[in-house]
């Protein structure tokens, strides 16, 4: 369940509770000092050499700085920290320290501080920030300390524990010790005589455990074993490395020119920090900034959908750990279905420990100082990506087990959410969904509906009708969900109608609803994002920006009285998610059988539209378009890219990592690249790959998983070799445009793009 915690706050005179993803103590504390002086700071000495580098092949964080002190001391130290990926409760920090001209006392400090609070989003000041309480703190043996806390209100117990040891030429130093304590943190000081000259290594080993780990007795004795049993840096370094080595042999990627490889190897890298192997273990989802970033309280939204297929196709186990996060919570979405007065599940667009709706009720606008109604929890639209990723992970793995065994009850309980939710409005003769929020959150209510200032409670009137977005991705779950009933295996189908009480004409109605959904197309052929979007007022992207900079547009309108609701404005890509998910052809397909004809030019012309009135707001924006684009517009498409490369690589306000980084981004370029780039997609179980390289990649190299064999795939503009990479393994299917041919254990098909046939070796 992550390591959440509830806490009450007042917000304009009422009590409101938010859960968080709770900030843990604090191991890394530790400085030195020379004779007596003062503690080692940065800002206190005069740099004369700075150097940092992250190491992503070995996650590692280095740090090389030559000072000059006030008594005209030079030393040389290197910081070298990782959080292990071969024993991931152990976290490393080893300060290697070179005494260039001095020699003396050297005094070393290192703490474990757990006065840790909730406090990095400037926006969520008026929040209770105070998760944690200290339970001891004590040292341990020779050179070790240990803090044990506890969450207030969810009771997770956390312990840490931290050992200090300084060693000169790999030997272990005999010292001085001295421990200092409060209520909430623990101190150690060590101390030694050194010569001018000496390298001494001051190395940090902490181990953290809380309650929810397992195979412990308890966390307390875990984190105590651990530090106890933990080799030095060097040897806990050597492990972590290769755990690493082992990660990026199933993420293998090349390309020409070789510069985007940085940026994709950074993107890879973050995703594998925060998901791997070790979180499979755990209960948890993908929150949208990491486990390192306080932004939006760590609320698991939507944006798993970025993630995903990246891991779908390189770590099937932990993908399907995702979506199992999702399963054990269906029983809260039935029942949040159900108290709305729907059928099936509806899944939160905020979801956290219990899977209850997280969204806050209120927001607070840092410019005007006010509290705004937050009515993005109407994001219902989160329920069919739930299904798109299963369908997506059972396409890749062919894990039919788990098809029957968690995801069929999903997808069916999502679907029927949707055919309850959907409404027939007989003078149209179509079925509409109304009174929801699309993925763009600057359209919450139509401007009619505007709540009252001081309202502070979810109304009746907000939401929007017909986002296109939402009943198009409504719609193909409908159709998933009873081609899926049919397919199912007899016994399993018989079990579902019962636990589930399908009714005998339910899968009808399915099928009704799908095929008579509404779709609101304007005159000239192009999708309206919503219902009523057209006739809002224009907005002046140019003299905004002028006027504001990088400011939010709805809490600047907020703050001089005006609402962003009235204007034709949107925070991020909207209905051109769909051909991010969709290629146009399989969109033209799923909006057919809803009973509409759309042309290429008519999505071209409506993502264009989007792209005039979008104010790229989310950093998920701009990945939308460029994969929405890659088969319309490359030169576009690659703009979009670009932009979106950069992601948290820059200072710029609305572009940086100062409330945690954005994963979903990050795993967006990697999306692009491997669904619209080279176009791999999964038809009627063969692996299909139609490239659309665009102009800044000449040819890319990767590998992947399909249904448990391991493919090489290598994309030139003239040629496609598909290389099954070893001597045992299924046949599988393999395919470009029209041609479908059989890719054998150890074997290697190519794919001639331009002239148009293909051949086997
Ligand atoms: C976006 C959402 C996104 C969330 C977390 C919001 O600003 O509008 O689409 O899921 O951030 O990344």
């Amino acid at each position: 369940m992550g390591c959440y915690n509830r806490l009450i706050s007042t917000i304009e005179g009422k009590e409101v509770e938010n859960e968080s993803l709770v900030n843990l103590p604090n191991w890394l504390p530790l400085s030195f000092r020379i004779r007596g002086g003062s503690w080692f700071s940065i800002d206190n000495v005069e740099i004369l050499r700075y150097e940092q580098e992250l190491n992503l092949k070995h996650a590692v964080l280095e740090r090389r700085i030559h000072f000059r002190d006030s008594e005209s001391r030079q030393t040389k130290l290197v910081e070298r920290r990782f959080i292990s990926m071969s024993q991931p409760n152990l976290m490393c920090l080893q300060l290697e320290l070179e005494a260039c001209n001095w020699s003396g006392l050297l005094e070393v400090r290192s703490a474990l501080d757990g006065r840790v609070q909730n406090n990095n989003v400037e926006r969520y000041a008026p929040f209770n920030k105070q998760h944690l309480k200290t339970l001891l703190v004590q040292r341990i043996g020779e050179d070790s300390l240990e803090l044990n806390c506890c969450t207030l209100q969810s009771r997770v117990e956390i312990a840490l524990a931290g050992r200090t040891r300084l060693r000169q030429s790999n030997r272990s130093l005999p010292l001085q010790r001295e421990t200092d304590a409060d209520e909430n943190s623990i101190t150690g000081y060590l101390s030694m005589e050194i010569e001018s000259g000496a390298v001494i290594q001051i190395e940090k080993i902490a181990a953290l455990f809380t309650s929810q780990d397992k195979a412990i007795a308890n966390c307390r004795e875990a984190a105590r074993k651990a530090i106890d049993e933990a080799g030095d840096f060097s040897n806990l370094y050597k492990n972590h490395c290769k755990a690493w080595e082992q990660l990026w042999e199933y993420c293998k990627l090349d390309t020409n020119p070789a510069e985007q490889l940085p940026y994709f190897r950074l993107h890879m890298f973050q995703i594998l920090q925060n998901i791997s192997r070790h979180t499979t273990e755990l209960d948890v989802g993908i929150p949208p900034s990491g486990w390192q970033g306080e932004e939006y309280h760590g609320h698991i939204f939507w944006d798993e959908l970025f993630i995903f297929p990246f891991l779908a196709y390189r770590f099937p186990t932990t993908a399907r750990a995702m979506l199992l996060y999702r399963y054990r919570r269906l029983d809260a979405a039935r029942k949040m279905a159900r108290e709305a007065g729907y059928k099936g599940a509806m899944f939160p667009w905020r979801s956290a420990s219990t899977g209850r709706e997280e969204t806050p009720l209120l927001q607070y606008n840092l410019y005007s100082g006010h509290w705004m109604q937050d009515d993005t929890y109407l994001q219902h639209h989160i329920g069919a990506i739930i299904a798109y990723s299963i369908a997506n992970y059972v396409e890749v793995t062919n894990d039919q087990l788990f098809l029957a065994e968690y995801g069929a009850e999903m997808m069916l309980e999502i679907a029927r959410f949707w055919a309850s939710k959907a409404s027939y409005n007989s003078s149209r003769g179509r079925y509409e969904i109304l009174g929801v929020v699309g993925p763009d959150e600057h359209h919450t209510r139509y401007p009619s509906a505007l709540p009252a200032t001081d309202s502070v409670s979810r109304d009746k009137s907000a939401g929007i009708n017909n986002n296109t977005y939402t009943n198009v991705m409504a719609a193909w779950t409908l159709c998933q969900a009873g081609r899926l009933y049919e397919h199912l295996p007899e016994k399993r189908r018989q079990e579902l109608t019962r636990l589930l009480d399908i009714g005998e004409h339910e899968p009808d109605l399915w099928d009704k609803v799908r095929k008579n959904m509404h779709l609101p197309v304007l005159e000239d052929g192009t999708l309206e994002q919503f219902e009523g979007f057209s006739q809002l007022s224009s907005f002046d992207h140019q003299q905004f920006r002028q006027h504001y900079g990088n400011k939010r547009i709805d809490w600047v309108l907020e703050a001089k009285g005006d609402a962003v609701v009235r204007y034709k404005v949107a925070k991020q890509a909207d209905t051109s998610l769909l051909l991010y998910l969709f290629s146009p052809a399989e969109l033209s397909e799923i909006v057919q059988e809803m009973g509409y004809t759309l042309s290429t030019d008519d999505l071209k012309k409506t993502i264009k539209q989007q792209i005039g009135y979008t104010a790229n707001e989310s950093s998920l924006s701009r990945i939308v378009f460029a994969g929405a684009l890659a088969h319309l517009d490359s030169e576009a498409s690659w703009k979009f890219f670009k932009e979106a490369q950069y992601i948290d690589l820059s200072p710029k306000e609305d572009n940086d990592s100062s409330e945690g980084i954005h994963l979903g981004a990050m795993g967006g370029t990697l999306g692009v690249l491997q669904h619209h780039y080279l176009g791999i997609e999964i038809t009627s179980g063969t692996f299909m790959i139609n490239p659309a390289l665009p102009k800044g990649l000449e040819w890319v190299k990767l590998s992947l998983q399909f249904h448990g064999v391991n493919i090489e795939c290598e994309v030139s503009r003239s040629r496609l070799t598909l290389r099954s990479r070893e001597e045992e393994a299924e046949t599988i299917k393999v395919g470009h445009k029209n041609h479908v041919k059989e890719l054998a254990a150890g074997a290697t098909v190519i794919f001639h793009t331009q002239e148009e046939n293909n051949e086997q070796r």
